[in-house]
């Protein structure tokens, strides 16, 4: 598989399973890499067996494995026989980047540490992910997003109150690993250039969610104030968030001192009232600015009040479902939803790369593949390799 892009040339060996490296080497995937996904033989990757919902004539194929798998190839290795070893030995020679989340030591034990994998290719950027950090008094402890949302802090601050814990609708805590992880091989693979050499790069489950701890870390660490679940409204800033109209929901976020003063008068509220006159005064008077919107706003409709709000420029939406996003046609003009042929399913529809690339007026596009089937590319890669099927 080749595709000019950004990645052009970079080939990435991909030992990681679930959905914290798969959704590294996915974003790689996007920039135009070629990715090379090592599956155990006759399982596979976790999340093939991760449903329902599974899909196919005879619901063998896992939605959740579709999700984090574009643009790869698969090939099945035994990396605890003499011949997987010697797969990922050349198949090491020949790449650029090495993605692995499995527990702290697993890789030695197979006989690929860090330095050995340094020592065949000192050119390889490794990104190692761990749940909890690969030193410290918990490395080496197992890691899922469930837990992590809960220890790095994120269930105490989301759900509708502090007595209901909360996890985020997607597994964050896997995709921003990932994602930070694909940001520390590009800088890596930046800075290969000027050295030659490549680099280890380590994340975890746990310093993923930390990295986008933002206002509420510094309003603990430096502010001595604990964030607390506060449901669909905002702690410092207001009004900013889920109101109701007469006829549903619709959210508002009020983030700027000049939309209050248009915001207020066309709603009934006098904007330099002492109460209300600043962001700080509204956030100390929410329980009673909050009720004093919903009553204010249970004169329109849903749409009739998104009209108003849009019309004088406040920042306004409703909740959608998952149907109503992936059928609305800005989401389809932003290319976030690709065709793709799978093999067994013919033609699906997948959630689409977040980053467009341009030069000047023109668009690069790669070309997008189905997530492969378990092996799909074992005789290609092996020949490519030099190998015998
Ligand atoms: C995901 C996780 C919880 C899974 O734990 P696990 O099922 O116990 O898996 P491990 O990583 O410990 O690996 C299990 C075994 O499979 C073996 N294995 C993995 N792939 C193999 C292959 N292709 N061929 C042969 N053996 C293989 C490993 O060698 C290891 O064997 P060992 O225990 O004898 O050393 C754990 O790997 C982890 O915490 N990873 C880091 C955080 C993370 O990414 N979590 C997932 C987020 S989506």
């Amino acid at each position: 598989m080749t595709s000019a892009g950004p990645l052009d040339g970079v080939t990435v060996v991909d030992l990681t399973r679930a959905l914290a490296g798969p959704h590294a080497g996915m974003m790689l995937g996007d920039m135009g890499a070629r990715v090379i996904k090592v599956e155990t033989p006759g399982k596979g990757d976790d999340t093939r067996g991760w449903g329902p919902p599974f899909v196919g004539p005879n619901e063998e194929i896992a939605t959740y494995y579709l999700s984090c798998n574009r643009n790869k190839e698969s090939i099945t290795l035994d990396l605890k026989s003499d011949d997987g070893k010697q797969v990922l030995t050349k198949l090491i020679e020949k790449s650029d980047v090495l993605l692995e989340n499995f527990r702290t030591g697993v890789l030695d034990r197979l006989g690929f540490s860090m330095e050995q994998i340094q020592e065949i290719n000192p050119r390889m950027v490794i990104l190692s992910i761990t749940g909890f950090g690969h030193d410290g008094p918990q490395t080496g402890r197992a890691g899922y997003d469930q837990i992590a949302q809960g220890e790095a802090g994120l269930m105490s601050m989301t759900g509708p109150n502090p007595q209901t814990p909360t996890k985020v609708g997607v597994p964050i805590a896997d995709l921003l690993s990932g994602m930070y992880g694909a940001y520390g091989v590009v800088s890596a693979l930046y800075e290969r250039e000027r050295t030659g050499r490549g680099k280890v790069i380590r994340t975890s489950l746990l310093a993923s969610v930390i990295g986008v701890h933002a206002f509420q870390g510094t309003r603990w660490t430096v502010g001595k104030d604990l964030p607390k679940a506060e449901g669909a409204f905002h702690p410092s800033v207001s009004p900013y968030g889920l109101f109701s109209s007469a006829d549903g929901l619709v959210q508002i976020a009020v983030g700027a001192e000049s939309q209050w003063q248009k915001f207020a008068p066309a709603f009934g509220f006098e904007p330099n009232d002492p109460a209300y006159a600043t962001n700080g005064d509204r956030v100390r008077n929410n329980a009673q600015l909050i009720p004093a919107i919903n009553q204010a706003f249970s004169a329109y409709s849903t749409p009739d009040l998104l009209a108003k709000l849009n019309e004088l420029g406040i920042p306004c939406g409703e909740v959608k479902d998952l149907q109503q996003v992936y059928e609305w046609d800005q989401v389809r003009s932003q290319g976030l939803v690709i065709d793709v042929e799978h093999p067994v399913l013919g033609q699906i529809e997948l959630p689409g790369p977040p980053l467009r690339m341009f030069d000047g007026e023109s668009e690069w596009k790669r070309e997008h593949t189905a997530p492969p089937e378990l092996g799909a590319d074992n005789d290609a890669v092996r020949a490519w390799l030099g190998l015998d099927a």
